[in-house]
């Protein structure tokens, strides 16, 4: 039988994950493929590091030229993550005629487009199904499965950690602080945790959603992107009390012929599926037009979870390599990007306010509202002090022009007290 030796950047979870998978399933893989798969050469920063993974026969070495000018090895595993010299590497290998298997979101998202175009060029696979929600089976599937299908709109709770850490706050009633200090002992969260936290990680990861649901090459600065830190308790509970959960959700949608996208903390409907997806878990639903909704759910990250993914992206390039079928682009969708105008894209708002608890107060909010053409569906005050009051509001409708409108409103009225705390979407039923 056909050998197909592989190779490796990186042994991390995920690496060590690729190479006992490749190991437990060799029987599985060769009667799908007809070829045996074999690793045989891992590049790593440092070689005596790795005493507890079973190599077997794989050569670690911190050289990656032994890798770039092994003539051996068609197929190369990019699991060491980064930006530079991830992508120096990539770009070398693909120019050597080497097909490339990367996890690597940040650099999918930020120079995906082209390094696509090299991997064609030189007749190249390039594929990338782990990095988009780890173990979820995403990218290929709205690849493969969607292509007659009108996608309207792709949205999802895309990132573990803030979804484990909104789970806490929302389940147990604990801080913000306090989860992700809960978090970051699991393991979940990393020392720094901003990437997460401040919605970036989701956000690239609706980068390449977009680029797959869509065509289109949106950039980080396309996005509007906000993140948890800010949540606090009392929105979580409040939101709670309406019927709603607080979810970090990325949303990426067409409008008209225009596509628009954010990352943000939103209430989803209890009851909802969306609303359901807890702990470290993600979720992805597609809605296409003709399909509906159709929801994707599992591990967003984990070594054995991502090295699935990354193994389905292993056995497509042997096949192609089989059936002589290399250099097509994993994702040949291909649109012009035009932003979705503010005024055309609207949801119903959840809004926290303090205001001064006197009479008359509660006019001078609802003119700013009339102003604006905004109107209430629920309101509640959920709290006083002896002088302030704590304001929880459900609009209806509002586009995002009105939102700004609000929101510059209310700035400018910060010196008599009423200050916007929270403004995020609510999803509907
Ligand atoms: N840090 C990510 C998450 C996993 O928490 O979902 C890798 O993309």
């Amino acid at each position: 039988m056909k050998e197909i030796q592989i190779g490796m950047m990186g042994l991390g979870t995920v690496g060590s994950g690729v190479l006992k998978m490749i190991q437990d399933n060799e029987d599985k893989i060769s009667n799908i493929t007809g070829c045996r798969l074999h690793v045989k050469t891992i590049v790593v920063h440092n070689t005596s590091k790795h005493r507890n993974v079973s190599l077997n026969d794989t050569y670690l070495t911190s050289n990656f030229d032994e890798l770039l000018n092994d003539p051996d090895i068609p197929i190369v595993v990019e699991v060491m993550g980064g930006i530079h010299p991830t992508n120096e590497r990539i770009s070398a290998l693909l120019k050597k005629g080497k097909h490339v298997v990367t996890a690597n979101k940040d650099l999918i998202a930020t120079n995906g487009p082209a390094l696509s175009q090299l991997a064609s060029r030189h007749g190249c696979d390039l594929m990338y199904e782990a990095s988009v929600a780890g173990g979820i089976p995403i990218l290929r599937t709205i690849a493969n499965s969607f292509p007659a299908d009108k996608i309207v709109e792709v949205k999802g709770i895309v990132n573990g950690t803030t979804n484990y850490i909104l789970t806490k706050m929302s389940q147990d009633g604990v801080s913000y602080a306090a989860a992700l200090k809960k978090a970051q002992d699991l393991g979940f969260a990393e020392t720094d945790p901003t990437n997460d936290v401040a919605g970036f990680d989701a956000a690239y990861k609706m980068i390449i959603l977009s680029q797959f649901s869509f065509g289109t090459r949106l950039t980080i600065d396309d996005l509007h992107i906000e993140g948890i830190q800010n949540i606090s308790r009392e929105d979580i509970q409040q939101a709670a009390a309406f019927g709603y959960t607080i979810k970090l959700v990325g949303i990426s949608r067409l409008v008209g012929d225009k596509v628009f996208a954010d990352v943000a903390p939103v209430l989803v409907p209890n009851g909802t599926p969306l609303a359901t997806v807890n702990n470290e878990r993600n979720a992805v639903m597609v809605t296409g037009q003709a399909v509906g909704d159709v929801l994707f759910y599992g591990p967003g990250a984990g070594g054995l979870p991502t090295a699935n993914s990354v193994l389905s992206d292993i056995i497509s390039v042997t096949k192609n390599l089989v059936l002589h079928t290399t250099g097509h682009l994993f994702n040949n969708y291909q649109q012009e990007f035009k932003s979705a105008a503010p005024e055309d894209v609207a949801y119903r708002y959840y809004l926290s306010l303090t205001m001064r608890d006197v009479p008359g107060e509660m006019m001078r909010l609802a003119k700013v509202f009339a102003d604006i053409g905004a109107g209430f569906l629920q309101i509640v005050q959920t709290s006083a002090t002896a002088k302030q009051a704590r304001l929880a509001v459900v609009t209806h409708k509002m586009n995002q022009r009105q939102l700004a409108q609000l929101k510059a409103a209310l700035d400018q009225n910060s010196n008599n007290s009423i200050s916007l705390l929270a403004a995020y979407k609510v999803l509907p039923n």
